[in-house]
């Protein structure tokens, strides 16, 4: 009896284990938080309901999760509209009112008054109303017997239809997009504000402190944030920018926390994370890690090595390359850490074992045969081919568009079709013409000759050996094996590696003479590439992408139904997500374990050592050297600044806020850390963290070090009850 009993607890435990160790993995719909989470929500500490969270008919957490500018998310935290989000989400902004007179970046803005905030022409903020499942309406009148490009044609119409009913007389707007690869469909009707003004952002030195240096990393000491106000017309809705309008009276505003943070604590990460790709089969995982991962770092390092050098040797080139060469190393130093924990993860190995698992499990019945049993032969044989084609568009990206000169070369490539086109518009030639200019103004503010120079014939020369060679491009036969006459050439005889003769021609650029870029050596180059991709490799690799979809949405399909007992949550699509974790550290390597979080002390250790990403402003030192922390230190007496929790975020979720157990703010989501940036692919609760500003340092910040504490008083402080 004992033994039997003993043996059904085993059972049990066995059966709930896989469950146990995924607890933390998902970005879930806010409005299905109901049905598929809140009990699991609930049993690790959540103090609130589901309906706090996601309601309609109430104001609810959601009504203070806004996107920012589309790109990244922010949270309402006062009555008066201010919004937070990250300093490298306002950076952009921060840099356009920034002059040399006056430089934000470096030495941060505050606005002490609502006529001192400044307004951001093309900035958005946007607000979720509600969210419906409307898969059955998008898919209506859709066959099985239907090419995927027939039915894709009646969805397109159906979402069409679907919009325009859903936002008729009102101001809102409608997304509608597939979720599991199409499986579903849910709608996101929004509310967008374009009167969106800069309140204040710190010193780059607090707001970026660790720079490239810490990027990815734990242990981190960054104050990442920025402070914007939403503003609306005396109705409280959204109007285009206007000395008329009033401070934004949001439906709910985000409490503020003071009572610190513990390990275990509950936490969740309410945003917009951008994409994540769960359900991969091994296949594409396998070209992943050993294909384009490992093709795409190399470009980069090489890249990114000159450019470094130069850097060094030049403030001049330091400032105009920092902004170019921090992007272009952010993803470099994620790919490496992602290709590492996929390799540490087994990822293709377990993947491998799912679809072992799914192909048998197949083989139960006819019906399930019919339909799932051939699928995964069918994967291998469509990524045998899809590699090439992808790996193809890789190098174009990263080799062809990597040279910057071929890239301002391309940037003509507008202009010259609309000046071929048969039926010419002016007005879009016009249009056009003015985009140009601004881009080639901006491509030369930041553009060194010689360092660009350098780094074309290394990566002309991996792109010719690197690029699949049934899809080389023509224009390779011409350069031969001497990459570094090959390029000087067309440095030397292109006009567009000289700035006042480009300057020159586009000004005075009129149909007729646009053609002559035609005949540039650099034009002529990255154009001949383009034209073999656009015969060669393009449709084809539409083809098989979309073959693909299909196929992965029946894959997941498959999945569900032979996993009947596990929790799906659809890949990130830049849509709203609630991910839910705990306040934890790690450890990232045998025989060492990071705590989950640092202090001000960390900062001055730091700030001792000689490195360019380390400099602490004098007056950050002052207050921590008199240990003047407010009301706005721990309890056991230090400043906090980062901490780390096992919410599964992506890009996307910067700015997003770190919730607690009672809906109150206690951080400001920034980063991942580099061991657990595979989580796109495959999450490891052990190994993955999240990394976000204590909400206590921004407060410190705005209030201690930058003395506009008239904001933190437009806020709700909740203090610990003694
Ligand atoms: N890694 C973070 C993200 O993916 C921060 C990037 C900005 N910071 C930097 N040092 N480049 O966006
Ligand atoms: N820094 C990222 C962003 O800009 C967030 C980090 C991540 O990818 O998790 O969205």
């Amino acid at each position: 009896m004992k033994q039997t009993l003993n043996k059904i607890l085993l059972a049990i435990t066995l059966l709930s284990l896989p469950f146990l160790t995924v607890a933390e993995e998902g970005m879930w719909l806010p409005q299905l938080l109901k049905t598929l989470n809140i009990d699991d929500m609930q049993s690790k500490g959540l103090k609130l309901s589901a309906e706090d969270i996601y309601d309609i008919n109430n104001s609810s957490l959601k009504d203070a999760i806004v996107s920012f500018g589309g790109f990244c998310t922010a949270e309402v935290i006062s009555n008066k509209g201010l919004i937070l989000t990250n300093h490298h989400c306002g950076y952009g902004q921060i840099q356009s009112h920034s002059s040399v007179e006056k430089d934000y970046l470096t030495n941060g803005f505050w606005a002490m008054n609502a006529s001192e905030e400044l307004q951001n022409p093309g900035l958005t903020a946007t607000f979720i109303i509600r969210i419906e499942d409307v898969t059955e309406a998008t898919l209506a009148n859709t066959l099985k017997e239907n090419s995927e490009l027939e039915n894709q044609k009646i969805i397109a119409s159906n979402i069409k239809t679907l919009k325009e009913e859903n936002t008729k007389n009102t101001h809102y707007e409608a997304v509608i997009k597939p979720f599991f690869y199409g499986n579903n469909y849910y709608m996101f009707i929004t509310e967008t504000f374009k009167d969106v003004r800069l309140v204040g952002a710190p010193p780059s030195s607090i707001g970026k402190f660790g720079g490239d240096t810490d990027n990815w990393m734990w242990p981190r000491h960054t104050g990442d944030f920025s402070i914007f106000r939403i503003y609306a017309d005396k109705n409280n809705q959204p109007a285009e920018y206007s000395p008329e309008n009033v401070p934004y009276k949001p439906k709910h505003s985000l409490p503020i926390s003071m009572k610190g943070i513990e390990k275990d604590d509950f936490t969740m990460v309410f945003g917009f994370p951008g994409r994540t790709q769960e359900y991969l089969t091994s296949y594409a995982v396998n070209f992943v890690t050993n294909i384009d991962n490992p093709a795409k770092i190399n470009l980069r390092e090489a890249r990114l090595a000159i450019m470094d050098k130069d850097m060094k040797e030049d403030q001049a080139i330091f400032i105009k390359y920092a902004a170019k060469y921090a992007r272009i190393s952010n993803y470099h130093k994620k790919w490496i850490g992602e290709n590492k924990g996929l390799v540490r993860l087994n990822a293709i190995q377990k993947k491998q074992e799912l679809e072992n698992k799914f192909t048998e499990w197949a083989k139960q019945n006819n019906e399930l045969n019919s339909e799932y049993g051939l699928l995964l032969p069918e994967f291998k044989k469509i990524y045998n081919e899809l590699n090439y084609l992808q790996l193809t568009q890789s190098y174009l990206y990263e080799a062809g568009f990597g040279i910057e000169l071929l890239s301002l070369a391309y940037s003509f490539n507008t202009l010259v079709n609309a000046a071929e086109n048969e039926k010419f518009d002016s007005e879009k030639f016009e249009k056009r013409k003015e985009n140009l200019i601004l881009k080639i103004n901006a491509h030369f503010k930041d553009y060194n000759l010689a360092t660009d120079q350098k780094i074309a014939p290394i990566v002309l020369k991996m792109y010719k050996e690197g690029v699949p060679k049934q899809y080389k491009p023509t224009i390779f036969d011409e350069i031969g094996t001497d990459y570094q006459k090959y390029a000087a050439q067309m440095y030397n005889k292109s006009i567009l590696s000289k700035e006042s003769e480009t300057k020159e021609f586009v000004k005075n650029i009129t149909p007729k003479s646009i053609l002559q870029i035609k005949k540039d050596p650099a034009y002529r180059f990255i154009a001949t590439i383009l034209e073999d991709y656009k015969t060669k490799v393009a449709p084809q690799l539409q083809n098989l992408s979309a073959q693909i979809e299909l196929m992965n949405r029946t894959y997941v399909k498959g999945l569900m139904e032979m996993q009947k007992d596990k929790k799906f949550y659809p890949d990130a699509n830049s849509t709203l997500r609630l991910t839910y974790g705990k306040v934890d550290n790690y450890i990232p390597k045998d025989g060492v374990e990071y705590d989950y979080y640092t202090t001000l002390t960390g900062i001055i250790e730091k700030g001792a050592l000689d490195v360019y990403d380390y400099v602490v402003p004098e007056k950050l030192a002052q207050l921590h050297e008199n240990k003047d922390y407010g009301k706005y230190a721990d309890k056991k007496g230090y400043l906090p600044v980062c901490f780390t929790a096992s919410n599964h975020t992506t890009g996307g979720n910067s700015g997003s806020p770190v919730i607690n157990a009672q809906g109150e703010l206690i951080g400001l989501n920034f980063d991942r850390n580099w061991e657990g940036t595979m989580s796109d692919i495959m999450y490891d609760p052990e190994m993955c963290r999240n990394i976000a500003v204590d909400v206590r340092y921004i407060l410190f910040i705005v209030d201690k070090f930058a003395g506009a504490g008239y904001l933190v008083d437009e806020m709700n402080l909740i203090f610990a009850e003694n």
